[in-house]
């Protein structure tokens, strides 16, 4: 039986820094090394180039679109026909779009939603069976993983980021259910929950409107190498959630105890003038929207 690791977004920013880190794992939690490790992403130019630039022969490139169900069941039936265990999945593959929503294309709500949730749903659930043994082999110490990468976006609703925020809401909130479900199976689950990251990420969220962070993010922006090294470290040690950085502990602690009008009051206050709404947050606090004896009744 071959073990492997499988790593989604791994031909750029925090999938690739995985990537170069668990060619240096030793698999299954003190057993034995990989024997695969499937890096997967769209671009296979890119896929390429940076798998042959870390070099191992244990790296094999897949190239899917995580959003198309045809790719996925590609990868379900690679893992049914080949007997093998999955030791490690790293779901990392994922995109934002920045705007409000009504500037966004509809393709591009809808992306952003099947890649950060439904397609992240689809091949945690395909990889089960080959992470799920009978009579687990290892403690949950020991046993097979999963890290899910969120977003500190998914601690708090985001005007001009509404639904990138929405899904890493769903990231955080499914993966937290998710490891009490596989405890069970000595399977642990780790969210991780960083803040800014300096990838590409925000030059495709604003598509290469910025290719660096600005305002006060910039002063937050985080190393993606040295997040990956923290992420694997919380996923050894069992950790179910990693919120990355002073600054986004503050930011988690602030989402639990400030009222959301507020939250939207001060996001309004860092946010670029033409997303702001002179109405919105505001009136959010003032004068709530009276409760229906429908919702009385939820
Ligand atoms: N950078 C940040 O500030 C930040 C902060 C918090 C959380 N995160 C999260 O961290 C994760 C990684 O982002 P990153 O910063 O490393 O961004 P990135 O540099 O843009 O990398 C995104 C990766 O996802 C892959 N990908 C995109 N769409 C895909 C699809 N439909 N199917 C398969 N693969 C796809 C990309 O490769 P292809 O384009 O070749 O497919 C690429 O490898 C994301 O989930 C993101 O939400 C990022």
């Amino acid at each position: 039986m071959k073990n492997i690791a499988i790593i989604t977004g791994a031909s750029s920013g925090i999938g690739k820094a995985f990537l170069k880190l668990i060619v240096q794992e030793r698999g299954v939690y003190n057993s034995v090394p990989f024997d695969e490790i499937w890096a997967v992403a769209r671009n296979s130019e890119r896929l390429l180039e940076v798998t042959s630039s870390i070099g191992d022969e244990r790296i094999v490139p897949v190239t899917a679109d995580l959003t198309e169900a045809q790719d996925l069941n590609e990868i379900s039936l690679s893992l049914e026909q080949g007997n093998i265990r999955v030791g490690l999945l790293v779901n990392c593959a994922g995109a934002g779009f920045k705007g409000p929503v009504s500037e966004l294309t509809v393709d591009k709500v809808e992306s952003e939603l099947e890649l950060n949730c439904v397609a992240l749903g689809k091949l945690t659930r395909i990889c089960l069976p080959c992470m799920i043994d009978s009579e687990p082999l290892y403690s949950l110490k020991d046993g097979p993983r999963i890290i899910n990468i969120a977003s500190s976006a998914g601690f708090l609703p985001q005007p001009g980021f509404a639904g990138y925020a929405a899904s890493k809401a769903y990231v955080i909130s499914f993966s937290r259910a998710l490891a009490y479900e596989l405890s069970r199976f000595n399977i642990a689950v780790t969210t991780i929950c960083p803040g800014p990251v300096n990838t590409d990420f925000q030059n495709r969220a604003t598509d290469g409107r910025e290719a660096e962070f600005t305002g006060f993010r910039k002063y937050v922006v985080a190393d993606a190498d040295k997040l990956a090294e923290a992420g694997l470290k919380a996923s050894r040690s069992g950790r179910k959630m990693l919120v990355y950085g002073f600054s986004q502990k503050l930011l988690h602690v602030a989402s639990k105890i400030l009222p959301v009008g507020l939250i939207l009051k001060i996001e309004s206050l860092l946010m670029p003038v033409e997303y702001r709404s002179e109405a919105g947050p505001e009136s959010d606090i003032v004068s709530p929207l009276p409760i229906t004896s429908e919702e009385e009744s939820v």
